[in-house]
């Protein structure tokens, strides 16, 4: 299913307010809701971990796509899954053993997603394409919420959306997305879209409004 599908990402939520903030996206459009899991070491910010991710499940009534910016992933594999995460993503780059983990994800019964920074070329996921359900281009160097959306990047989604040919794999785009870069990524072959600030911007739990508006413009 190549539909248009958003994925709010809740770093640029209100982090005292996840459950409120996961019904407000979500009644305003969300498609689904997308987790950002930082660990301080495989990119230098912080975020949370599996039991955050178990507190806020129960408010998601769409889909739990974990981004985990982690290394090594391999071992906290399982927590999320029991969290309930729906997609697992883990980077290429987080390890030597990218295959193992991709296999890791889909034993425990969630979808699997590998990500690429935005130095790693499309080409790096070529022996990995029978085993994943997403592929997530990085449009910003991983950490933070708000950076500029990296232009150099829509090519490669135009070569990763050839290399996987008509295999049933989403291409996510995460980091940057807005009005003005969403039809550039479009295009190119993508068909999930993360955004934090373009989402939050404007809005709150008491005033979601401008959620939809944000939604409605990428
Ligand atoms: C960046 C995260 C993104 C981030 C996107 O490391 O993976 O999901 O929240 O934020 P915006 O949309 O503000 O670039
Ligand atoms: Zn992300």
């Amino acid at each position: 299913d190549r539909s248009l599908k958003i994925a709010p990402s809740i770093l640029s939520a209100d982090f005292a307010n996840f459950g409120a903030e996961i019904q407000a996206v979500e009644a305003k459009g969300a498609d689904w809701i997308h987790v950002d899991v930082m660990d301080g070491h495989f990119v230098p910010n912080i975020t949370f971990g599996p039991a955050t991710c178990a507190a806020i499940r129960p408010h998601i009534k769409t889909v739990m796509d974990v981004h985990l910016m982690i290394a090594p992933v391999d071992p906290y594999i399982e927590a999320f899954a029991a969290a309930g995460a729906d997609f697992i993503t883990a980077h290429v780059e987080a390890g030597p053993h990218i295959h193992r983990t991709l296999q890791a994800i889909r034993a425990t019964g969630a979808k699997a997603g590998l990500a690429l920074n935005p130095g790693t070329p499309a080409e790096a996921v070529a022996p990995l394409l029978d085993m994943v359900d997403m592929v997530c281009v990085m449009t910003v160097n991983p950490g933070f919420g708000g950076q500029k959306f990296i232009h150099s990047c829509v090519d490669k989604v135009r070569t990763l959306r050839s290399l996987i040919g008509d295999r049933e794999i989403h291409i996510e785009i995460d980091g940057g997305v807005d009005p003005t870069t969403a039809p550039l990524v479009r295009a190119a072959g993508a068909d999930v879209l993360v955004a934090g600030s373009a989402v939050f911007r404007g809005g709150s739990v008491s005033n979601p409004a401008p959620y939809g508006e944000n939604i409605r413009a990428i």
